[in-house]
């Protein structure tokens, strides 16, 4: 299965994937950021992985970023369009192109805490779980059908920080395994709803 990578930052989930993508048959063409500093870039180097930066600042609209996005994605023909840590918001033209193809990693457990700063969120609003989602995207900003979520328990004494490193460990053994059930077929959406064989994970 041949697919693409988008990322912003540190890129630990794409390191994950990379770390797993015999086991998941998964061949990565490209990794893209819309940020030049990111992290995962030089991940991706270290394993040869084509990159490609695309400066949202310097695109007058989002329209005309996802456009050029687009238009690197297709070179590469992928099956899967995988969002790790991308902090983009993309336009209704863009996911509705890819449809069925784009899943997106998110702290926490949506619908709760849709948006930025999950961690902290889930602390102030008193819960006693938190966790990552993965979901497909759609037009809907963090809306999309869930595929998989992995909890945890928020401790009393716990910060955002210790949060966001346990998600992380979740997330880390998550999505590589979702990965592999689209790859085999056993993932999909239909009518947007998910179609997922639960033993594959
Ligand atoms: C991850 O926690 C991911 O869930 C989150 O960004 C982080 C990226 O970390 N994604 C979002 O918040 C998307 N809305 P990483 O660069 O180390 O993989």
């Amino acid at each position: 299965m041949k697919g693409v990578i988008l990322i912003s930052g540190s890129g630990s989930n794409l390191q994950s994937i990379i770390d797993n993508t015999a086991k998941i048959d998964l061949d990565i063409q490209a990794v893209i950021s819309n940020k030049e500093e990111a992290f995962g870039l030089k991940r991706a180097k270290i394993e040869n992985i084509p990159t490609h930066v695309l400066n949202h600042t310097q695109f007058p609209t989002r329209e005309a970023f996802d456009q050029q996005l687009s238009q690197i994605i297709d070179q590469y023909n992928p099956d899967i369009i995988i969002l790790a840590g991308f902090m983009r918001i993309l336009t209704a033209g863009f996911t509705r192109k890819y449809v069925g193809k784009i899943l997106n990693i998110h702290p926490s457990l949506l619908p709760k805490f849709q948006g930025l700063n999950t961690h902290q969120r889930a602390l102030d609003a008193g819960e006693n779980e938190h966790g990552v989602s993965i979901h497909f995207v759609t037009d809907e900003l963090d809306g999309g059908p869930i595929i998989a979520q992995s909890r945890i328990q928020v401790l009393t004494n716990d910060t955002a920080e210790s949060l966001a490193k346990r998600v992380l460990t979740e997330e880390h053994k998550l999505f590589p395994k979702v990965i592999h059930c689209f790859a085999q077929g056993r993932l999909s959406l239909k009518d947007n709803h998910v179609i997922l064989d639960n033993q594959c994970l």
